[in-house]
């Protein structure tokens, strides 16, 4: 793996005063002559973001909505010009032959019985992250989605659909950052989630119990996982961890806290912390809050977060020292994004030129992509939105999503068995073959949703299609404050 060589391209970069090269002009969304005839299915926090969001593309066109909460359904209808038909049952959504794709922004414990029933009403299908929540939907929805290989299946995970993501990820596959050995990421907030009246009974409370919920893992290491994941081109063989209960005294039963250890192939690591009592993001020398990871290589380490509405992604680039020369390096991280790639040499400071010199390096090297002018979860929707139209395979698609799925699974178990989880216990979990099932496994709940060895395919208006308390009393909670969306 080559190491870049020396600061000297660098440097000719900016002696030469060159233009720098300018990246492809800022994406524009074309007006579609065909739009995607779309519908969204849970219209609370996030739903109703992904409906704003939505609604600036013009590739789609919402046509309906769902919640079983009134008020979470009519606010968000309110935001749409294109009068979207509202349901409070989705089976009757997915039944309206207007639907063509269906993003579903339900609670976990919904996700597989709404997924599953989308696809076998012939639609296409974005679902939030974590994608399924027990073990026997992961085999359930890898068999049905290989039954309708022609609809769409797109996970939420949106640092995919990052540019800067995908620069790093170029980065790595180049042997720019040497052998990457080790990410560290985290998501610390305060207060975090917070209980609202009414307990387990509150449907807005669902994040805080375990039987409807996969708590700070499902919710936000899936995020991260799933970027080591991508990053290492590798799945985990095993996950160690501890987690507590340590701090919240509501009435929750999911972790308030968690550290986990993956372990890749050849030694990689995942170090991963989520933590509920301070923000305190120590990376990018502390001027962002709350999450972010570090891409640790022999010849380098990149820092970074993404950005989203209200705040811009940010990375730095370290390169790691070469023997005897201590002075070609910057001795501090360069951000590799900038608000803009030209060389000011009578305003910029040192820094600044530092950077898009660095930016210049890596592009003239082929790696470095435009810089992210777009949050993106839009850039997601558009290529959903896209690949249902073209039948392209999403760059979430399933398989990326029932991979950090199942390292969600897993990682809960190793932190309630305070045991190490092989990752090839997911290929007999959740599978009613009593010899080959765990006992831990067996000792768990289990969901309401069919064995793997035959997934079940019950018509729509069967019961079970329901999610475990879609029937339950909604008590129509006060919207619930509005979160930052990762
Ligand atoms: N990708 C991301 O960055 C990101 C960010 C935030 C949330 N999420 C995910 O989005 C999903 C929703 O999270 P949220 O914060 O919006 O939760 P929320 O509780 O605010 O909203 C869920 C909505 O689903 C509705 N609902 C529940 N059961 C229903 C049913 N059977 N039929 C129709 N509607 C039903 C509820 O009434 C509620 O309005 C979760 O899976 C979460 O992990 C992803």
């Amino acid at each position: 793996m080559s190491k870049p060589q020396s600061d000297i391209s660098r440097r000719a970069a900016l002696q030469t005063g060159a233009a720098l090269v300018a990246g492809p002009a800022l994406l524009k969304v074309h007006a579609a002559s065909n739009p995607v005839k779309f519908a969204v299915i849970g219209t609370g926090t996030h739903g109703s973001y992904l409906v704003n969001h939505l609604a600036r593309l013009d590739t789609g066109h919402c046509v309906a909505l769902c919640d079983v909460n009134q008020r979470a359904l009519d606010d968000t209808a309110r935001t749409l010009t294109t009068n979207p038909k509202k349901y409070k049952d989705y089976r009757e959504l997915l039944a309206d032959k207007d639907v063509e794709a269906v993003a579903i922004a339900l609670p976990l414990y919904g996700h597989f019985e709404v997924t599953r029933d989308t696809l076998l009403a012939g639609k296409h299908v974005f679902c939030e992250n974590s994608l399924v929540f027990k073990a026997e939907e992961v085999h359930s929805l890898r068999a049905l989605a290989a039954e309708h290989p022609k609809q769409i299946l797109q996970v939420g995970l949106e640092r995919r659909y990052s540019s800067y993501f995908q620069s790093v990820k170029k980065m790595i596959d180049e042997g720019i950052l040497g052998t990457v050995t080790h990410i560290h990421a985290q998501w610390h907030s305060n207060p975090g989630w917070t209980m609202k009246p009414g307990g387990k009974d509150n449907p807005g409370n669902w994040r805080l119990f375990r039987e409807y919920s996969g708590g700070l893992t499902a919710e936000l290491a899936s995020h991260h996982i799933d970027v080591a994941n991508w990053f290492f081109s590798a799945h985990p063989e095993f996950v160690v961890g501890a987690g507590g209960l340590d701090f919240w005294k509501d009435g929750r039963d999911v972790f308030d806290n968690i550290q986990l250890i993956y372990s890749y192939p050849r030694g990689r690591k995942l170090t991963y912390s989520a933590i509920t009592t301070c923000q305190h993001l120590p990376i990018l020398s502390s001027q962002r809050p709350e999450f972010g990871l570090v891409v640790m290589g022999t010849a380098g380490a990149v820092e970074m977060t993404l950005g989203n509405d209200n705040a811009p992604p940010t990375a730095l680039w370290f390169r790691e020292p070469e023997p005897g020369d201590s002075t070609t390096h910057p001795p501090k991280g360069v951000p590799i994004i900038t608000p803009a790639t030209d060389v000011d040499w009578k305003n910029d400071s040192f820094l600044v030129r530092e950077s898009k010199a660095a930016r210049r390096w890596l592009f003239d090297k082929g790696i470095m992509l435009p810089q992210e002018d777009r949050n993106p979860v839009d850039t997601q929707l558009e290529s959903f939105l896209s690949d249902v139209r073209s039948g392209n395979r999403p760059r979430a698609d399933v398989e990326v999503g029932l991979a950090d799925s199942t390292a969600v699974i897993l990682s809960n178990i190793a932190m309630e068995e305070n045991r190490r989880v092989s990752f090839k216990e997911i290929e007999t979990m959740g599978i009613a073959a009593p010899a080959a099932t765990p006992v831990a496994a067996a000792a768990r709940p289990q969901s309401a949703v069919p064995t793997a060895a035959g997934p079940a395919k019950p018509a729509l208006s069967a019961p079970s299609a329901k999610p475990p308390t879609a029937g339950k009393k909604m008590a129509a909670p006060a919207k619930p404050p509005a979160t930052r969306n990762p």
